[in-house]
């Protein structure tokens, strides 16, 4: 799908569909919409005063202009509160409204920038959340169907023309629309590496993959297999990985802009690329579930590919270590003592507490760097969605600064953290009669005593963790989410970088 900007007034536009907006309890349209409402005879005006269109959010109403306009048919979405909008809601409505055009069968429509006007939104911010909730709706993951979906499902849209009035504001909303488009490709790569089954996306595909994303946005690629993890003492991601066929890999991404000014910034997130549990297997029921184990180690990739497309002028590293956890004769037992590249000793109490091992070997790996700052994402712990649910991720940090940082992009892209305490009394859970650590707390405070262990990695490292399982995937369609992977984690860290100072 192409969204081209352009100057203009909307209802003068050739194409099959306009679209424009309206909040609740307006009676009287203006700007663009009171337009159209103008051209329609007051049509607009009609639907509000019978009471059957009453501008909720994602409400949605379809006109015919039967000739009064170059277009066949104005799509009206409502906004919903005026004093509670803000720019998720410009997300939702445009993924709301292109849903609609799609199930309409059409492909190509037009669209003012909805909350640059009498929202008040900034314009370049209020664009690229109209890129980015249209994109981000259109998005399906049909590789690996064979039959077409019979709903209408098979039209895609084509082009979305951004009619803006301002000629001033022409530059601006085409800078909003670059941006919100490249956010959404790398959340689409996320979305696309998360879904895909364990089969498909094996440690040795997912660094493939990484390599190919490298080349084309222009990063430095490396990845380590068995011979070289072995080599800088990664025994906790071997221990992991010795139980299945399949080759581990370090996964090294590098955005060095010329700019590029001190200490980097190292994203880490885990890369399993199937979590089976090991010997301490996982139940049948939701196993197939954990294909999505990758889903930080994806996010990382995303995130990479949007610093590099974005030009953010900032030093970036992302590192995923990846591997499958499943069980064999040379898989790795309960009880077992592995050694991580800090020279740390971890006695195994439970194999499915794997996440937190080859982010160990991954966080001290980190420390080369002398990194600014480091911020692990994993969907790490089952406790993590019991206390928060899918509505947002665990946040857990050393640095109150580094933490507030990511509250701020938080709010700005709506993926939602909550920050958990990682007071030193929960240490106590992770202490072992035969290692320096044990790699289960228990059930107890699950989340945080996963996150504890990963601090003992992070040493000296201003730090932040960020747990992911309940908002990786999700099982119902939103406005600009579909079913399946979320790609969280994208749109969050891509804000927080181009906002750092
Ligand atoms: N990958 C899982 C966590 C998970 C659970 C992710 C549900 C997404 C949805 C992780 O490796 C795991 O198995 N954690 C264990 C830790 C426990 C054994 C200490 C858990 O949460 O049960
Ligand atoms: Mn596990
Ligand atoms: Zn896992």
């Amino acid at each position: 799908m192409e969204i081209e900007v352009k100057r203009g007034a909307i209802q003068e536009e050739q194409t099959e569909l306009i679209l424009v907006n309206l909040f609740q309890g307006v009676t009287d349209p203006g700007g663009a919409t009171g337009s159209v409402n103008k051209a329609l005879d007051g049509q607009i005006g009609d639907l509000i005063a019978a009471g059957d269109f009453k501008g909720k959010l994602n409400e949605t109403a379809v006109l015919y202009t039967r000739g009064a306009m170059p277009a066949k048919r104005v799509l009206l979405v409502g906004l919903g509160k005026q004093d509670e909008f803000d720019l998720d809601k410009v997300r939702q409505v445009a993924g709301t409204a292109a849903r609609k055009v799609r199930s309409l069968g059409l492909t190509r429509y037009a669209t003012i920038v909805h909350g640059a006007g009498a929202a008040g939104l900034e314009p370049v911010q209020a664009a690229q959340a109209l890129a980015e909730g249209t994109h981000l709706s259109q998005y399906r993951f049909t590789q690996h169907q064979t039959e077409k979906d019979e709903n209408g499902g098979e039209t895609e849209l084509e082009k979305v023309s951004v009619v803006v009035f301002d000629q001033e504001l022409v530059e601006v909303v085409r800078e909003g629309v670059w941006a919100g488009e490249h956010i959404a490709a790398a959340v689409a790569l996320t979305r696309d590496l998360t879904n895909q089954p364990a089969n498909f996306a094996t440690p040795t595909v997912l660094a493939d993959e990484a390599r190919r994303m490298a080349k084309t946005y222009g990063l430095k690629f490396r990845a380590f297999g068995p011979a070289d993890m072995r080599q800088l003492g990664m025994g906790a991601l071997l221990g992991v990985a010795q139980g299945s066929e399949q080759e581990p890999r370090f996964i090294v991404l590098e955005h060095n802009p010329k700019e590029a000014d001190g200490a980097p910034i190292v994203l880490v997130g885990k890369g399993l690329t199937f979590d089976s549990g090991g010997i301490s297997l996982k139940p049948a029921e939701n196993m197939h579930h954990m294909k999505g184990d990758m889903a930080g180690g994806a996010t990382v990739m995303g995130t990479m590919q949007a610093l590099a497309a974005l030009k953010v002028p900032h030093p970036v590293v992302g590192l995923i270590p990846s591997t499958e956890n499943l069980p064999s004769g040379t898989a790795y037992k309960p009880g077992d003592v592995l050694k991580a590249i800090t020279g740390k000793t971890i006695e195994v109490i439970n194999t499915d507490a794997e996440g937190r091992l080859i982010l160990a070997d991954a966080l001290g790996y980190a420390q080369r760097y002398s990194p600014r700052a480091v911020i692990d994402l994993a969907t790490l712990t089952g406790a993590c969605v019991v206390a928060l649910g899918t509505v947002a991720a665990g946040l857990f940090s050393t640095d109150d600064d580094l933490a507030a940082r990511i509250e701020a992009a938080s709010q700005a892209t709506n993926e939602k953290v909550w920050r958990m305490p990682l007071w030193k009394e929960y240490a106590e859970q992770l202490k072992s009669d035969v290692a320096d650590l044990k790699n289960s707390g228990g059930r107890p405070a699950g989340a945080i005593t996963a996150a504890m262990f990963l601090s003992k990695f992070a040493d000296e490292m201003p730090w932040a963790h960020i747990d992911i399982a309940g908002v990786s995937a999700t099982d119902k369609d939103s406005p600009y989410q579909p079913k399946g992977a979320t790609g969280f984690g994208v749109r969050l860290l891509t804000q927080l970088l181009r906002d750092w100072q």
